[in-house]
């Protein structure tokens, strides 16, 4: 029997800095849906330039974080991955690997979707509406970003339920995996 079969789900754990970067994703993908629900509600000259300006920090933030952990992943130290056999872990692979691809594309799409639209950043940059030319593009733009983002929450939603699930239905420990040290015993 190899010992992928014999070790307990929660003999491996992330390394320090993934679970800080996996916790960090999740934060900043929660305040990033939060803030987008919440720019239309400020008049156009009481604040929504800011609070606009505060969902695209938040996004570039975001990319930060994922660039970091892809660069990190490319080491011995944040490649680890835990044993993995059967559909389920497959699966579950599958919805991470995909979560991963989601937002780089919806990043991708929301600075599309600043540089068609001309958006300001505070009072640091000023950009002109790339899309100005071009009829419609700013509403595809901003409905493929809005129908990302959608995707994406449902996605880790998804996720999160599974790692619950382990946790409190089949007692596994994987959810160990993810949580800090302190939080492992
Ligand atoms: C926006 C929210 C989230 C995103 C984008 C996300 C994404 C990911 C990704 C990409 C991984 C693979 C780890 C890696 O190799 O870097 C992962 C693993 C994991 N996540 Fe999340 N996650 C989110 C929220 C959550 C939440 C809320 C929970 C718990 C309730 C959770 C529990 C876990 C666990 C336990 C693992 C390890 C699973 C395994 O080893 O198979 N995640 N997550």
């Amino acid at each position: 029997m190899s010992d992928a079969v014999t070790l307990p789900a929660d003999a491996f754990r992330y390394d320090w800095l993934t679970r800080k970067l996996h916790w960090l994703t999740f934060l900043l993908v929660v305040a990033l849906y939060s803030s987008a629900q919440v720019i239309d509600f400020f008049p156009r000259d009481g604040g929504r330039v800011e609070a606009r300006s505060v969902h695209i920090v938040l996004g570039l933030s975001l990319l930060a974080v994922v660039l970091v952990r892809l660069a990190w992943r490319k080491t011995p130290w944040g490649g680890r991955q835990p044993p993995r056999a059967g559909l389920g872990d497959l699966a579950a692979r599958g919805i991470q690997l995909l979560l991963v691809l989601l937002i780089g594309i919806n990043i991708l799409f929301g600075l599309l979707n600043v540089a068609v639209r001309g958006d300001a950043i505070f009072t640091w940059v000023k950009l002109p509406p790339l899309g100005a030319g071009f009829p419609g593009v700013r509403d595809v733009v901003g409905g493929i970003h809005e129908w990302g983002a959608n995707l994406i929450v449902a996605l880790a939603g998804l996720h999160a339920l599974a790692a619950l699930a382990h946790h409190y239905l089949l007692r596994d420990g994987i959810l160990r995996r993810m949580l800090p040290r302190g939080r492992a015993a």
